[in-house]
């Protein structure tokens, strides 16, 4: 039921699953070289064999798109605090830069599934350039973070720490 006042603040849950989020990335592009080397095998006709990183990218990545799903019902069942307020520009910059976080998500979990378990050439490519993309909005995600904080000063960091309403 979707809510009809916004919350101030953003929920203990809706936090940690924010921070286990990016986590979870950051393993995802800290050990990948255990996946690619894997799937270099797979493609040469080679098995893959067994590798506790290349477990861990696969459970790692699945884990990421269950808590997007997650965070996605908590904000339409419970809700988000209002936008900070800013220009109208940033304020798209940013409500942009949040969708296509959510939608990459979810598809490079499922892009990395189908050609890990369907052995589809063209879903890794895809996974690839979406990789590049992915790490493009996370870094404009950080630099508008640290604006806010440093220039700013409007206390919007704060909001992903301290729980609230
Ligand atoms: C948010 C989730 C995910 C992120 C951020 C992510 C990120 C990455 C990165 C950075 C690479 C390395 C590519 C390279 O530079 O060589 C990679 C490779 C790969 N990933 Fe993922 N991944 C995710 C989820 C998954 C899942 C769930 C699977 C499979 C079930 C998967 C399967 C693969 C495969 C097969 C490769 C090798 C592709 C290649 O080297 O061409 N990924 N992933
Ligand atoms: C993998 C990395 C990250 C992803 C995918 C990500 C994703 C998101 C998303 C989708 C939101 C929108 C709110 C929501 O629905 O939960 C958000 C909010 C936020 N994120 Fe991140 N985030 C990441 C890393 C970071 C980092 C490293 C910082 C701090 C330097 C940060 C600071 C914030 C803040 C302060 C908000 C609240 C913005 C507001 O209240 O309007 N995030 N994040």
């Amino acid at each position: 039921m979707p809510v009809t006042t916004a919350p101030t603040g953003y929920s203990r849950l809706q936090i940690a699953l924010h921070w286990l989020v990016f986590a979870l990335i950051a393993q995802q592009y800290i050990f990948k070289d255990a996946m690619s080397a894997a799937w270099d095998r797979i493609t040469d006709g080679l098995e893959a064999g067994f590798d506790p990183l290349v477990l861990a990218h696969v459970a790692g990545g699945a884990l990421v798109m269950i808590f997007a799903l997650w965070r996605l019902t908590l904000r339409t069942r419970r809700g988000v605090p209002p936008a900070i307020d800013a220009s109208k520009l940033q304020g798209i910059l940013a409500k942009l830069t949040h969708v296509g976080l959510y939608a990459l998500m979810i598809l490079m979990p499922v892009s990395g599934s189908v050609a890990w378990f369907g052995g589809v050439e063209a879903a890794a490519q895809g996974h690839n350039v979406m990789k590049i993309v992915l790490l493009a909005l996370i870094a404009l995600h950080v630099v508008g973070a640290l604006y806010h904080q440093f220039v700013l000063r409007d206390g919007t960091l704060a909001r992903m720490r301290r729980a609230q309403g």
